[in-house]
């Protein structure tokens, strides 16, 4: 049995401005996952640059924060047994145009940066980001 685990999802902001982002949560509450905290705030530089500090040295990188600090965000963290490889696969893959049909990001992303949705990608960085985000005080 897949172990008890959380991932931060973030609702990216075309699909926040789309409205798009309640769709998106309900999605990941249909999978059975319990949604236990939620936010919406927009990402400055500093938070942004944290959280993607893996990227640092992409050739993508200026340009992610750019757009993941350019309108606000939705941000989640869902609870339940394998919950990390769950949410990554219904968000489907990095680029839309590769995203298995009935996926978040085949449905709702735009391109490879304006993917519609971010996931935890390990329960380790699950962790990490989700302290980025939120105060355990704010986490049902
Ligand atoms: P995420 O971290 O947002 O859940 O996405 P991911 O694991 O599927 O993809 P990752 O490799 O971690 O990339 C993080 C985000 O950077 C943007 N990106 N742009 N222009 C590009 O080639 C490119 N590659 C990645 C996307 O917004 C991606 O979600
Ligand atoms: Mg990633």
């Amino acid at each position: 049995m897949a172990a008890m685990e959380r991932s931060l999802v973030l609702v990216k902001p075309d699909a926040v401005r789309d409205g798009h982002s309640d769709e998106i949560i309900g999605r990941l509450e249909g999978l059975g996952l319990k949604k236990v905290a939620l936010k919406t705030l927009r990402m400055d530089r500093a938070l942004a640059e944290k959280h993607y500090a893996i990227h640092r040295e992409k050739p993508f990188f200026g340009e992610l924060v750019a757009y993941m600090t350019s309108a606000p965000i939705v941000a989640a963290v869902f609870e339940g047994e394998g919950a990390v490889a769950r949410i990554r696969q219904e968000m489907g893959a990095t680029d839309p145009s590769k995203a298995d049909t009935g996926t978040i990001r085949a449905d709702f992303g735009r391109d490879v940066t304006r993917n519609a949705v971010h996931g935890s990608d390990a329960v380790e960085t699950a962790a990490k980001e989700i302290r980025l985000f939120f105060a355990e005080e704010e986490i049902a």
